[in-house]
């Protein structure tokens, strides 16, 4: 038997196959990413991602074994991402599991994507320290949470409605930046100056955050003046944001002792994220967690970590079939 899960990851537009061993080791991996077919809709077209997934999942998964060498049939289990995600896109890297688990006489389960992103800053090597507040900020989903060990998990607070990532996308497009509008709306706030007084939704009240409101503004405020300076439109966008994140961090951290501050999710590759987090931290007295660059957006090597969990725990995974997809199905 060799000691590797293989993780796969298709909830999204990224078709991403890794095989990973239980200390969080990467021993190969590969993602497919779509991001060129979808750029000129400025967001992901759920019947082509399904499509796409198809042609590229079995390269996808050659590619890793080929790569490691491995023999599939003594693989420990594959690791899928059930939900949340595009159910066009799930069903794809769901029945490709199942097809390849059955072929190859190997055990398939079906884990939560928002678990796998959880467990992203533990890659490679351990630098998750519990218990942990951790911030997932991700394009469908921004939540704090706490956890005691990698399998425990307690739901802090989470957005009332819009993701922050989504509202990245959205000011992305109203800017003319194309999909996905992350990495786009970072450079461009970084040659600019954040002189527009965007609102700071919720920032006095709780745990929970608020999105919805800021990117309304975003939009009536180009309606208003379509002649502002895009970079400091996009500098005055990113501030507001990074204002929410790290007083919702700094409110957390002080509720309760953390060994760490971990964030993950795409959002999590943002530098001016990154910064502001190390700032947060250092005044706190309180250690960073970030995950590598690569495992920040979506990836099948953070889905067969969290997968690892439950062979380490003895504990059943939820159904494959269950296709429960709320936060609170962790
Ligand atoms: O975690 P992820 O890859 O997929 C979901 O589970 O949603 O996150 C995707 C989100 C998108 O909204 C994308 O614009 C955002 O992460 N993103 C970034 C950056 N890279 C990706 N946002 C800000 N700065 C970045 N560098
Ligand atoms: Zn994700």
């Amino acid at each position: 038997m060799t000691d590797l899960i293989l993780g796969i990851e298709t909830s999204c537009d990224d078709t991403s196959v890794a095989l990973v061993e239980r200390d969080g080791t990467v021993v190969a991996a590969s993602t497919a990413s779509q991001a060129a077919l979808h750029t000129r809709y400025g967001g992901v077209y759920p019947e082509m991602a399904s499509r796409a997934h198809i042609d590229k999942i079995l390269p996808t998964v050659r590619m890793v074994l080929d790569d490691s060498g491995v023999d599939p049939r003594g693989l420990r289990a594959i690791g899928v991402t059930r939900g949340p995600g595009l159910i066009g896109s799930l069903m794809v890297g769901v029945s490709t599991a199942v097809g390849l688990g059955q072929g190859w006489d190997v055990p398939v389960l079906g884990i939560n994507h928002l678990r796998g992103h959880l467990r992203s800053a533990d890659l490679e090597e351990r630098r998750v320290d519990y218990p942990a507040t951790i911030l997932l900020v991700s394009g469908g989903h921004t939540f704090l949470a706490r956890m005691t060990d990698p399998g425990t998990i307690t739901l802090l607070g989470s957005t009332v409605d819009d993701s922050v990532g989504e509202a990245y996308d959205k000011v992305a497009r109203m800017l003319g930046l194309g999909y996905p509008g992350g990495p786009a709306v970072d450079r461009l706030a970084a040659t600019g100056s954040p002189v527009f007084p965007f609102p700071r939704p919720m920032l006095r009240d709780g745990l929970d955050f608020s999105f919805s409101g800021l990117k309304s503004a975003v939009e009536r405020f180009l309606a208003a003046e379509p002649d502002a300076p895009p970079a400091d439109v996009a500098a005055s966008f990113v501030a507001a944001c990074l204002e929410v994140l790290v007083a919702k961090c700094r409110r957390a951290l002080a509720a309760d002792r953390s060994e760490c501050l971990v964030i993950v999710g795409g959002v999590a590759a943002s530098p001016q994220l990154r910064e502001a987090a190390g700032e947060l931290c250092a005044s706190a007295g309180v250690r960073l967690s970030l995950p590598p660059l690569r495992w920040s957006t979506d990836n099948g090597a953070m889905i067969g970590l969290a997968t690892w969990d439950y062979l380490a725990n003895g504990q059943a995974p939820p159904a494959l079939a269950t296709t429960s997809l709320s936060i609170e199905s962790f």
